[in-house]
């Protein structure tokens, strides 16, 4: 086993940092990649961070010629690019754009869920703005209706960008939003999430509370 090239800048429970760990497992690359722990949160960034990525944000991925790379989407697709097995993320051709389509749409959901989080965790209660919160639930709710609607056949072909973005997505609600209680509304998907949540690549990244 040779040494880490790359560098990933990487929190447990984002799960943004979720997707590109999942892909690494089932891409077997993992041993490319040295984990650097960023523990930061809107109002307490991390200056390692900063200097690498401008926006403070993670994931971002610095690679062996020093370059970093950001966000979760271009470090999914450059890693994609660097494993002989079957592509995760389709090339070319109107699969391209529909699973990319389905990852976007998980990215979504966790971009509302983690605003909430921000919001609750983060600001006091009096603070707390309602109409916004409700607003942010409700994209998670119809995104999540799509999904159960639409997509359950095309998750279920591959585990893909879209299946992993998707499952991440998933796994955050249940991290950090319990009380959307969203398999209520969506049994297709909650059977679907079970069954990939039993691979390794999902077991291996699991956020602890
Ligand atoms: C969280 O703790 O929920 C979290 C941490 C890092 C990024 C996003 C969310």
């Amino acid at each position: 086993m040779s040494a880490p090239s790359m560098t990933l800048f990487h929190n447990p429970a984002s799960p943004f940092v979720r997707k590109v760990m999942v892909l690494l497992h089932e891409t077997g690359q993992t041993d490319r990649v040295a984990l650097q722990a960023s523990q930061l949160t809107p109002v307490n960034p991390d200056p390692a961070l900063n200097k690498d990525n401008p926006l403070g944000k993670i994931p971002a991925l610095r690679l062996a010629d020093g370059n970093v790379i950001y966000d979760s989407r271009v470090i999914l697709d450059y890693l994609d690019h660097q494993h002989v097995g079957n592509p995760l993320i389709p090339r070319e051709g109107s699969a391209r754009w529909r699973r990319l389509t389905l990852a976007s749409l998980a990215d979504g959901i966790m971009d509302a869920a983690v605003m909430i989080r921000y919001e609750v965790a983060l600001r006091s209660p009096e603070k707390h703005w309602d109409a916004w919160l409700d607003s942010q639930r409700d994209k998670i709710r119809r995104a999540l209706a799509l999904l159960e609607a639409d997509a359950i056949a095309e998750l279920t072909s591959h585990f893909d960008v879209a299946a992993i973005s998707v499952a991440c997505a998933l796994g955050y609600l249940d991290l950090r939003h319990p009380d959307l209680e969203w398999r209520k509304e969506n049994p297709k998907l909650a059977q679907w999430y079970f069954e990939v949540s039993q691979r390794p690549s999902m077991i291996a990244t699991m956020p602890k509370v």
